[in-house]
């Protein structure tokens, strides 16, 4: 099999998401196909091409990745990634994520991001979990928050807005949470358009889409969320469904003013809450606390650290350090090597070294831990990291910690 590996062109986007479509079996129509047109970076587009014909995909979003500390970074939100069911296992993907990392490479880019569809295939090519989301249910006649709370403590007003005005309320509101979010990534207004597309179709029996906003008195955006709403009854008694996305705030009358709205909607027995931050307040506002339930807790952003000194001197950091890494790398060789971060709160250099290592580890574990997602601690239980040095677990954790726990919650 003669394998060639190329950016597409504007006349190959029909056939390249028909890969996509075979892949996830899910054929779409020509509108959806032009609806993706305006967010693809076709230069960041790869095919594999198997005997001349298209057989893989593999793409990339520029995103702006927020940072422990709050600083950001340009990096490559890896998407698109399919092989033909007839051409599986045959080391497509292997052969473009390995053209794809070295593009990245050469653009200068030190961190690549992504979101799996299947939590097996991206850490053999060095893609670490760096955050996690969580799923919440609660039964919404057992949601009352505890006292005291009056609703005279909010100044400011939940708001029902059109998709019009959600599409440039989002937009800027959006890019001012996202960076007080280590882990989120840029939406810009193409992409809130994209994601919001076919506000009335229904999605899983359930209506089409409203959009809300939290307006301080002052008239400012302090929080957002959309939601669907599934509307059953079981023996003549209201049983629906709401599902909310997108609950993001900066402030806590707007986090809890959007809850409260979501929390005592009528004809609603259950609200749902996918692939939410790990650190939600909510369970601490309520009076019967064990309602709120947890149905899932999986891996939301991975990250590939491509060049460590580049990646580590990037973020900041909550303490002030000294740490030798040993890292190995079985995708990519050129990254293993031994490495000293010297960091603080204000910075960080990282450079390659002789000195004795304290932590040996692989890059994707590097990965997971970069944003402060998990502790090097506990990827040493899990037999991943190895302590060369006593006390250097401890301190990594220290160093590496985040505030707020990092979360993207945007699915690519
Ligand atoms: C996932 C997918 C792209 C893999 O493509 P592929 O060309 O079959 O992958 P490769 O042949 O290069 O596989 C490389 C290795 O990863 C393993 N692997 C690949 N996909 C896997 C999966 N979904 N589950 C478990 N292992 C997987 C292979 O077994 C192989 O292992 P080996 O080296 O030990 O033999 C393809 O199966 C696909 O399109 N799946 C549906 C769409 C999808 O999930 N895309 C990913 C979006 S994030």
């Amino acid at each position: 099999m003669a394998l060639e590996i190329r950016p597409i062109t504007g006349e190959e986007f029909v056939a390249y998401n028909n890969i996509d479509s075979a892949a996830f079996g899910t054929p779409v129509d020509t509108p959806e196909i032009e609806a993706r047109r305006p967010i693809f970076e076709f230069e960041r587009s790869l095919a594999a091409f198997a005997d001349g014909e298209m057989v893989g995909s593999a793409g990339a979003y520029t995103f702006e990745l927020t940072l422990p500390g709050g600083t950001t970074l340009s990096v490559p939100g890896v998407t698109w990634v399919a092989v033909l069911p007839t051409y599986r296992r045959r080391g497509i993907l292997t052969a473009m994520m390995r053209r794809q990392l070295d593009d990245f490479r050469e653009r200068g880019e030190a961190v690549a991001v992504l979101t799996a569809s299947e939590s097996l295939i991206y850490s053999r090519f060095g893609y670490g979990m760096a955050t996690s989301q969580v799923w919440y249910e609660i039964d919404r006649r057992h949601a009352a928050f505890r006292a005291p709370f009056t609703p005279a403590e909010q100044e400011g007003r939940v708001r029902l807005i059109t998709h019009e005005r959600a599409i440039d309320v989002y937009t800027t509101f959006y890019d001012r949470w996202r960076r007080t979010q280590p882990g989120a990534v840029g939406r810009g207004r193409a992409y809130w358009e994209f994601f919001l597309r076919n506000p009335l179709a229904p999605v899983d029996g359930s209506g089409g889409r409203l959009y809300l906003m939290y307006e301080s008195a002052a008239g400012a955006a302090e929080g957002i969320a959309h939601y669907r709403k599934k509307n059953t009854w079981e023996d003549g008694a209201p049983s629906g469904v709401v599902t909310v996305r997108d609950l993001l705030t900066t402030t806590r009358d707007a986090y809890t003013g959007l809850w409260r709205y979501l929390l005592t909607l009528d004809l609603v027995r259950t609200v749902q809450a996918p692939a939410r931050p790990p650190d939600e307040p909510l369970r601490w506002m309520l009076a019967d606390s064990r309602r709120l339930r947890t149905t899932r807790v999986v891996d939301d952003l991975w990250a590939r650290i491509l060049d460590v000194p580049a990646a580590l001197t990037a973020r900041r950091y909550l303490t002030t350090g000294r740490l030798v890494f040993e890292i190995s790398d079985g995708f990519r060789a050129e990254t293993a090597g031994r490495y000293a971060l010297d960091a603080s709160a204000a910075g960080a250099e990282c450079a390659r070294t002789d000195a004795g290592a304290d932590l040996a580890l692989d890059i994707a574990d590097l990965g997971a831990a970069y944003l402060g997602g998990v502790r090097f601690t506990t990827l040493a239980r899990a037999g991943r990291v190895r302590e060369l040095r006593p006390g250097a677990l401890r301190r990594a954790d220290a160093l590496f910690a985040s505030d707020p726990e990092p979360w993207c919650g945007t699915s690519f």
